[in-house]
């Protein structure tokens, strides 16, 4: 398995954490409680996995080997890309903040917590879309095995820093959030649909 075949992967498991979430802002948007729990799995796998875990890859890694690469030709596109992680990060950090008023009641909290929920999802979607079909197919293209070779290595460096269990943990962070979510509306079990964007 190649680097970005790793990093496609992990992709999956981000789109379903982002489809429990377009579920939860529906749910939200219609009137419905989302818990505390829900709310901080959410904060903690974007935490745990998508910051630390996959983000740290293509940052320190596919990016800054492929800017290498290309000799300054793509720049814009790694700038707009890691601005997008950036940006990410921002709209988490508000939802952070918002979690627990909204949980006590607070009608602007809920509020905040609404915007920067929508937001985010809606960044993560675009950003994944961009790298599955435009950035990744142009990392195949200009690395050569050998090149993709020694990414693995670095990507192994990185795992065994964060733990070997990070990408379990973060797995079973997905599903949880999932039967979290399920359980507090059964009809969405019927209409979940795991099938790509
Ligand atoms: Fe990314
Ligand atoms: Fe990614």
């Amino acid at each position: 398995m190649s680097v970005i075949d790793i990093l496609v992967d992990e992709h999956r498991l981000v789109r379903k954490y982002l489809d429990t979430l377009g579920i939860a802002i529906d749910l939200m948007g219609t009137g419905g409680e989302l818990s505390r729990d829900f709310l901080e799995k959410t904060l903690d796998f974007s935490n745990t996995f998508l910051d630390s875990y996959h983000h740290y890859k293509e940052e320190y890694v596919i990016f800054v080997k492929l800017a290498e690469k290309k000799g300054g030709s793509i720049d814009p596109q790694i700038v707009s890309l890691r601005d997008q992680h950036e940006r990410g990060r921002t709209f988490i950090k508000a939802i952070s903040s918002a979690v627990d008023g909204y949980l006590d009641g607070s009608e602007v909290k809920k509020a905040k917590l609404f915007e920067n929920l929508g937001y985010f999802y809606q960044l993560q979607k675009q950003h994944l879309n961009r790298e599955n079909h435009v950035f990744f197919p142009m990392a195949r293209e200009a690395f050569s095995e050998a090149e993709m070779e020694g990414f693995v290595e670095e990507f192994m460096k990185e795992e065994e820093r964060l733990g070997p269990e990070t990408l379990k943990y973060s797995e079973t962070l997905v599903e949880e959030k999932f039967h979290r979510l399920v359980a507090c509306l059964p009809a969405y079990s019927v209409q979940f649909d795991w099938s790509p964007w």
